[in-house]
């Protein structure tokens, strides 16, 4: 993959996409606390806490997880990451994880950086995706997810609650890998 690579957005706003890079830590920080509260809900780690952007900084280069960020002006406006467990039962399997900024959504962007972690998960020789969403709030994820060719592996059932405590199916979405884009 070459970066950075510029891509222009549906309305011709142009982005850059890039790995993440020590540098960005305050930026990424910054990225967060501007995601809406609702959204920060459903990830797996507080995002707000220092400590968890400064472990993601940290842990560049160690081979389990590979992020990319998309910059507008200088600010990071999305970020996505492939992790990978590196042994294992499932060491062939990545999970792919996407934040997009509300201003930047609908534009295409999440779908040029996840086009891009599937490319790299071929390269790294994985032969399954995988990505969870939460049905009836992460729909627009889901929609995505089926025009990259995830398919829906499981639901678990009332696994997830929102701030209220009501709770939601939790969806599994798999994709299969092949060696390389002429495979299709
Ligand atoms: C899901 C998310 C990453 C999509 O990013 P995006 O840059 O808006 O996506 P794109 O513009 O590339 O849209 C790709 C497809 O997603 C679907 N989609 C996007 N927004 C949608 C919406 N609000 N409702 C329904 N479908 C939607 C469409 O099918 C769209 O394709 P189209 O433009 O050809 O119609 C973004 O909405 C987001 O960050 N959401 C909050 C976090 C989240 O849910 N993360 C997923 C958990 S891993």
């Amino acid at each position: 993959m070459r970066y950075p690579k510029e891509v222009v957005l549906k309305d011709c706003q142009e982005a850059v996409i890039r790995p993440l890079e020590k540098a960005d830590e305050l930026r990424l920080r910054q990225f967060y606390a501007a995601v809406p509260e609702d959204d920060r809900w459903y990830m797996r780690y507080d995002v707000l806490d220092p400590a968890v952007i400064r472990k993601w900084i940290d842990g560049i280069g160690g081979g389990t997880v590979y992020s990319i960020v998309a910059l507008c002006r200088d600010d990071i406006v999305a970020h996505a990451s492939l992790h990978m467990r590196g042994y294992g039962c499932t060491s062939h399997v990545g999970r792919l994880r996407i934040m997009v900024l509300p201003d930047f959504r609908h534009k295409r962007l999440g779908t040029w950086m996840l086009l891009d972690l599937i490319q790299l998960a071929m390269e790294k020789g994985l032969r399954d995706l995988r990505a969870d969403f939460v049905v009836g709030v992460e729909d627009a994820a889901i929609e995505s997810a089926y025009k990259l060719d995830f398919f829906k592996k499981a639901v678990l059932e009332g696994y997830v609650k929102d701030p209220r405590g009501k709770r939601y199916d939790m969806m599994i979405m798999t994709k299969r890998l092949h060696k390389d884009w002429g495979d299709f």
